[in-house]
């Protein structure tokens, strides 16, 4: 696996496999790997014959108070494990080479980012003006066919599938499924933040979604009553979530019956750390 830090060398390396028709396979990334993003990378090994891997801290999609500063980043260790899945290209870049002096663009998905994480009393629209301002580079520089995403974020899965379909850009969106701790903990990389005792508590986010979805599963529809499900499970670990919201899948807006594509979601504060998990209730991933 080679390391690229500019948009020029990773031009020149994937001239040649695009002139040959390979099929380039993108997992866009900030780092501190675990297995959900290593198994973004295997579904992109086993579907594409170039796989590209970014790895980009990228600090427009950070609030102020926000952790860009304490965002864990080991880039030796990450590129060791991306080598190890068979990535053929890491592209590190550095903050000039993605934002060089007089950048000025935003990109911007309507709707989409107004609602949980992107509430104006939350994270704010303007997190995923971020994501979707370095998602778009990112396509450009790369021109892939596939990019790979996780539903552990559905939000921003949903956010970048409509911002490639508003800008015609040809690439397939692929959101695969959230990796778990054996406790059903979504990973993520700012666990490593969690107390002993907080990682203890932790776990009840999930708890939450599946006791959620157990009660649609038993025929329940009604969204009052299987809030009230998962409420219960976060108040027993005393954790008080910043929201808890049954949602479409599909385009977000609020439910109040669950139907097949209906997507539990939850962000909370577990001591100062934010975490974040979803579900879609009704036995889909
Ligand atoms: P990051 O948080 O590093 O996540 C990179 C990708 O890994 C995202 O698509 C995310 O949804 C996925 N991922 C994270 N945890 C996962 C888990 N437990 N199971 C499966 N997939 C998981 O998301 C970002 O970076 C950035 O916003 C980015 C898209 C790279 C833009 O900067």
């Amino acid at each position: 696996m080679k390391t690229v830090r500019t948009v020029a060398e990773l031009r020149a390396e994937l001239a040649e496999p695009r002139r040959a028709g390979r099929r380039i396979g993108l997992v866009p990334t900030m780092g501190s790997f675990h297995e959900g993003h290593l198994s973004l990378i295997r579904q992109a090994r086993e579907h594409c014959d170039t796989v590209v891997v970014s790895l980009f801290v990228n600090p427009t999609q950070f609030g102020e108070g926000e952790d860009l500063d304490a965002y864990p980043r080991d880039e030796q260790r990450d590129a060791a494990l991306a080598e190890a899945e068979r990535a053929d290209l890491l592209f590190a870049p550095p903050v000039a080479e993605v934002y060089p002096d007089g950048f000025a663009t935003t990109v911007r998905v309507h709707g989409l980012t107004d609602v949980l994480c992107g509430d104006p009393d939350r994270r704010g629209p303007e997190h995923f003006d971020g994501v979707t301002t370095v998602v778009s580079k990112l396509f450009n520089m790369v021109a892939p066919d596939v990019a790979y995403f996780g539903q552990k974020d559905a939000q921003q899965a949903l956010v970048i599938r409509r911002l490639a379909r508003d800008l015609d850009i040809p690439v397939r969106i692929e959101v695969c499924p959230t990796m778990r701790e054996h406790d059903g903990l979504a990973m993520s990389s700012r666990n490593v933040h969690l107390s002993a005792e907080e990682r203890h508590r932790a776990p009840a986010l999930w708890r939450a979604l599946d006791a959620a979805d157990s009660l649609v599963s038993g025929g329940e529809r009604d969204a009052v009553a299987v809030l009230a499900a998962a409420r219960s499970e976060l108040e027993r670990a005393r954790i008080e979530p910043d929201y808890l919201e049954l949602r479409s899948a599909t385009d977000l807006a609020p439910v109040e019956q669950v139907n097949g594509s209906t997507v539990l979601a939850v962000a909370a504060r577990v001591g100062r750390t934010r975490l974040i998990d979803n579900k879609v209730l009704g036995g889909m991933p």
